[in-house]
């Protein structure tokens, strides 16, 4: 195992206050920064803001207020996100702070010097939305193919970095790391994009003023997607990052949404190899959530307030629902009604309810303290054996990023110590004196069945697992426990005295 591990979110354009897409990305990257510091490595999880260009400035404009005011104003929404979502970011970066200044212009630099950036003339159809020069043929029907909204021709001196010349390059590079690019499928996509040929791209302009100058050109500010990758690096102290910068460069895993892999996948190795820098590890490209069917925007009123979701439902249910509803990597469509069923079925019936009836019996037939174990018999070893199958099969979906086949074994195991209540039948048990070891036996496996799926359950609903975690008796903090000792069965403590109900999930009324 890599003794590091470095995961990114995109960073948000502080145009606009956060909103359920991003709330997913920053909540997956967690549950994965979670879980690999509980396989023991150092873990850097970096998210941030992207403060410049012509979207923030415009945005900024519309509401009288200068560039930075606006991002003042609006970065304290993406940073309230960390407390009120449960997220263990490390660090987070502003494009706008003096040390992401010195490591863009830095690289700029770095490629100005080998003449992989180069100055020229740049004339395309501009779409100011997304930012986009666009050329005749990439247009549908007269209009920006991306948001369909008119262009403009636009002419002007820029710097181009060499885009073209890195056309092999990327392509062995996706050769020799078949999972630099997941899923497979938007490998493909990637590969096809770049085999058909790569134009030199505009990363400077000139007629545009919030932004990085290019060092030695006062005119030229640094064009939004060149600025904005590098915050990747910023973050761990580049250009003068020394052991941070070695210890955790290449970027395991940047995480994206699918409309930006291609800055990810392509432009930014790119820009990387150009300046002598290892291109990173993996870039993960999720879908995206439709809102009751609809695509989600502000004319139609439908935007999901990961707020709101948070004071309504909790940041744990939130993150269960996302992480669980929609196979990840694919598209999803968010509900009340699917998320309130998540809750009660899955949360509060499922896993609330197996803990409850293991704390409510062992209040009433053992006072509270937890009883040893006396030597297993089949039935236990089926639900031991499952419990260390559950452990692996997680671990292999975390692997992949497949949170919801991660999720999908660890409730695998929450049935089947439901089942096991069930089959075993405790309470009748409790009825003859000759069974009273039984019964202990019967008990402590529940409870360490339970014990089990909260530590794997933890990067997903990490306050609901901590609670249930002291309600079993368990010392210290269920996010530093190290899950090849914590995972082991018989880990739960024996004569530990235990409350007589928890409430980790509590059920929505309709
Ligand atoms: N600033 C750039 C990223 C630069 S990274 C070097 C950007 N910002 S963004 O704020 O527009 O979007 C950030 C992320 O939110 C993207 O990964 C995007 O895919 C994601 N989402 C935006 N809307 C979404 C949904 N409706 N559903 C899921 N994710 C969505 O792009």
């Amino acid at each position: 195992m890599k003794p590091t591990f470095y995961i990114t979110t995109p960073i948000y354009y502080v145009n606009d206050v956060p909103h359920i897409g991003h709330a997913y990305t920053t909540i997956a990257c967690d549950a994965l920064a979670r879980y690999h510091r509980m396989k023991g490595q150092q873990v850097f999880f970096l998210t941030g803001t992207d403060e410049h260009g012509e979207k923030v400035q415009k945005s900024a404009l519309q509401q009288g207020l200068a560039p930075r005011e606006l991002a003042d104003r609006v970065v304290t929404r993406f940073q309230g996100l960390t407390p009120a979502l449960e997220i263990t970011n490390d660090d987070f970066i502003r494009t706008t702070e003096p040390r992401h200044y010195a490591s863009v212009q830095d690289l700029f630099r770095k490629s100005l010097g080998n003449g992989d950036i180069y100055l020229g003339e740049y004339e395309g159809w501009y779409c100011t939305p997304c930012e986009s020069y666009w050329t005749d043929l990439q247009l549908v029907e007269g209009k920006c193919p991306e948001c369909r909204r008119d262009v403009e021709k636009r002419k002007e001196p820029s710097f181009f970095f060499r885009l073209s010349k890195y056309r092999k390059p990327l392509l062995e590079y996706y050769e020799r790391n078949p999972r630099f690019i997941r899923p497979e499928s938007r490998r493909n996509e990637v590969i096809a994009f770049v085999e058909g040929g790569l134009n030199d791209l505009s990363v400077s302009r000139t007629s545009l003023s919030w932004g990085i100058p290019v060092p030695g050109h006062p005119g030229h500010v640094i064009y939004v997607w060149y600025d904005a990758l590098t915050n990747y690096i910023t973050g761990l102290g580049y250009p003068g990052g020394g052991e941070t910068f070695d210890a955790f460069w290449p970027a395991d895993l940047h995480m994206v949404g699918k409309d930006i892999l291609r800055f990810h996948a392509v432009f930014w190795p790119a820009f990387l190899m150009s300046a002598g820098i290892a291109p990173p590890l993996g870039v993960f490209a999720h879908g995206w959530w439709t809102v009751e069917g609809q695509k989600m925007s502000k004319s139609l009123g439908n935007v999901v307030d990961p707020y709101e979701m948070v004071a309504t439902y909790g940041a744990d249910a939130f993150r269960y629902f996302l992480l669980r509803e929609v196979p990840f990597g694919l598209d999803g469509d968010f509900s009340k009604k699917a998320l309130v069923h998540r809750i009660n079925s899955d949360l509060a019936n499922d896993f609330g309810n197996l803990l409850n009836r293991a704390l409510g019996m062992l209040g009433k037939y053992f006072g509270g303290a937890v009883p040893a174990p006396s030597p297993p018999g089949e039935e236990d070893l089926s639900l031991i054996a499952l419990a260390g199958e559950v452990r692996r099969s997680v671990d292999a979906a975390m692997e992949e990023v497949e949170f919801h086949r991660a999720l999908a074994a660890i409730w695998d195991l929450v049935k089947a110590a439901n089942r096991y209540v069930d089959a075993s039948a405790p309470w009748a048990l409790a009825r003859d004196a000759s069974k009273r070891e039984r019964l202990g036996t019967v008990l402590y496996n529940i409870l360490e069945a339970a014990r089990i799926c909260v530590l794997l359950s933890s990067p997903f609903v990490p306050a609901a697992a901590q609670a249930m975690w002291e309600a079993l008796g368990c010392q210290g903090e269920v996010a530093k426990a190290i899950l090849s000792d914590a995972a082991t069965w018989g880990g739960l403590r024996t004569g530990a005295e235990l409350p007589r109900s928890a409430v980790a999930f509590p059920r929505i009324e309709a």
